[in-house]
This record gives structure tokens, C-alpha cells and sequence, in this order.
């Protein structure tokens, strides 16, 4: 998820962190999470012990990949939603029969063409229809599968928790239309659970998410002129049990101004920044988000009920 360089993305995001941090609860987008560093610390993340989710939602695909695979019909077209290159798409590539071919949708094309260039060597009969754009915002999936019999989109990782409610249903609403009434939706959604284990999750004790979150200052300072001094904040991230939601803010730990492309930016001592949601969902929860849209034909769960894969079909 590179931020794209051309001149008309920079000025965006430009604008993006300034109406950001002009807020009274200042905020940045997510999105600027990952740079190259971020990505890298991102895939630390997935690794860390605390960090349940990779894990979990790969153990759930890898005991029930059969029965995945037959929900999601033989002569599929896969359309991954985001990066391309996780193990996990393999297992989908590897167990889905005549799969027609793999689409995967990036905003970054360079990751894009990489990623298909890895998988096209291990799988050289694959179909790969690499599609560079946004898929957050609508997009449309090339013709020639217009006629398709079945079209899979696999969304992973509890990415949809990254969005707030309303934006996730928006989200949703557009894929549905994108891929069609009767396609399916893979898609991996984290689990409300016990808050000691979310808060670890979001805390790790190598201080890897600290890292990750503090980036986003790095990140800024690269693409812009700005002077923020990263040392001058600090990592805050906790469960918000009535919103159902980890919010990751960054605190100033002193009264300070930073100045973006001479924007000037006043932060009290202890004010914070929000960087991100991870909304969090009951079964129940999930399924009122997506009433109307899809109709959730199975859910799987690990024995520890920590993490959901569901198989979603659109109305
Ligand atoms: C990408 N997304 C699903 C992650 C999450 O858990 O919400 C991002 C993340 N933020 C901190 N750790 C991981």
C-alpha cells in the first residue's frame, strides 16, 4: 500500500494531513503507515507472539481449505483485495479447482508486479490480471470476466476493521456491486474477546507496533518538508470497550509546534494523535454490518474463538 508519488497523490495526502491535524482530536490517515519501513515492520508485527491474527486466520484457512474451496466454486475468479503476496493466497490458488484466473488489486503497481512476478514462477499455468488502483474507491474488474461463472474476492487479515462501521458497509456495498450479485466474499474478521489479549496485541513487548506507529512521523517527514521530531511523541494504543475498537494514537509528550510545509501545528503536553481504528466484531455484530448486502453462507473460528473467516455471498 505505497503512497502514490505523482504530483496530484502528494498534493491529496497534503491536504489529507492537514484537515488531520486540524481537528480538535487531531488525526492522519492509516494509509501513511506504510512506506517501505512500515511495510517492514508491519510483516514483524504478523510474526510478533502477541500479535494473534496472522497466525490464527492462516491455522483457520489451512484446517478448512477444502470446504473453503468448495464454497468459493470451481472456475473461479480470485480477486484479492490489497497485497498479493501472503502464504495465504497460495493456499487459495493451490486448493481452488480449474481456478480461471487470479486478480489481485493493488494501489501500488510496482508491489503488484512484483508479487505477480513471484507467484508466476511458482505457478506458470496461472492467469495473473494484475489490477493497479485504488480499491477503496470504485473500480471496475476488466471485461473479459464479465461473463464468468463465479467470482471469489478474498479480503484478509481483518482489514475491514480499519475501516469505521459506516465506511466498512460503503466498502462492502461497492465490492458486492464490482463483483456481482451471487459472487462471493472471503474475508477475514477479528473477534471481540477478553481486552488483555487486544491490548497486548496492540503493546507488544519488543515495542515492534510502537515502531510501526512512529513511523508515520518518519513517513511524513520524507514526503514533505516538516519538522517533527518523533522523539517528541509516544505510542498509545487501547481497547475502547463501548466503541468495540483498538485506537492507536500518538501522545506528544511535550507543548510543542510542528510546522508541515509551513503549516504550523500548536500540540499541548498529553494531546494525542489518532492513527488507526481496529474495530473488533462479534459474529452477531458482523452480521447486522452486512445485512442486505451479503448473506453469510459459513464462518469459521479458531478453538479459541479469537479470529473469523466467513464466506459471504452478495444479494
Ligand atoms: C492491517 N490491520 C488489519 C492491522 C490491525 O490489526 O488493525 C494493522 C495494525 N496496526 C497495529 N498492528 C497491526
Amino acid at each position: 500500500m505505497d503512497i502514490e508519488t505523482t504530483e496530484a497523490a502528494h498534493a491529496q495526502i497534503l491536504s489529507e494531513i492537514i484537515e488531520g491535524l486540524s481537528k480538535k482530536q487531531k488525526s492522519l490517515p492509516s494509509k501513511l503507515f506504510y512506506d517501505e519501513n512500515g511495510s517492514r515492520l508491519f510483516d514483524e508485527i504478523c510474526e510478533l507472539e502477541e500479535y494473534y491474527p496472522t497466525r490464527t486466520e492462516l491455522k483457520i484457512m489451512s484446517d478448512n481449505i477444502e470446504e473453503i474451496a468448495s464454497y468459493m466454486g470451481d472456475e473461479c475468479v480470485l480477486v484479492e483485495l490489497g497485497s498479493g503476496s501472503s502464504i495465504k493466497i497460495r493456499l487459495l490458488i493451490e486448493h481452488l479447482q480449474s481456478l480461471t484466473a487470479y486478480v489481485p488489486v493493488d494501489i501500488s503497481a510496482e508491489h503488484l508486479i512484483k508479487a505477480a512476478g513471484c507467484l508466476k514462477a511458482d505457478y506458470q499455468d496461472l492467469v495473473i490480471y494484475p489490477l493497479a488502483t485504488d480499491y477503496t474507491k470504485d473500480f471496475s474488474l476488466p471485461e473479459i470476466f464479465g461473463t464468468c461463472k463465479t467470482i471469489g474476492a478474498f479480503y484478509p487479515g481483518s482489514t475491514i476493521g480499519n475501516f469505521t462501521p459506516n465506511e466498512a458497509k460503503t466498502f462492502l456495498e461497492r465490492i458486492s456491486k464490482t463483483c456481482g450479485k451471487g459472487s462471493g466474499l472471503l474475508i477475514g474478521v477479528d473477534l471481540k474477546k477478553d481486552i488483555n489479549i487486544l491490548n497486548a496485541a496492540y503493546n507488544d513487548r519488543q515495542n515492534v507496533t510502537a515502531e510501526f506507529n512512529l513511523n508515520i512521523l518518519h513517513h511524513i517527514n520524507s514526503l514533505f518538508y516538516s519538522n517533527i521530531d518523533p522523539v517528541n511523541f509516544k505510542h498509545h494504543a487501547f481497547y475502547n470497550e463501548k466503541s468495540g475498537r483498538i485506537e492507536m494514537h500518538l501522545i506528544s509528550t511535550n507543548k510543542q509546534v510542528v510546522n508541515i510545509e509551513g503549516h504550523k501545528f500548536e500540540f499541548e503536553k498529553d494531546e494525542t494523535i489518532l492513527t488507526e481504528y481496529s474495530y473488533k466484531y462479534s459474529p452477531q455484530d458482523f452480521a447486522e454490518l452486512v445485512k442486505g448486502i451479503y448473506e453469510i453462507e459459513r464462518i469459521w473460528v479458531d478453538e479459541n474463538n479469537l479470529f473469523s473467516v466467513q464466506f459471504l455471498r452478495a444479494m
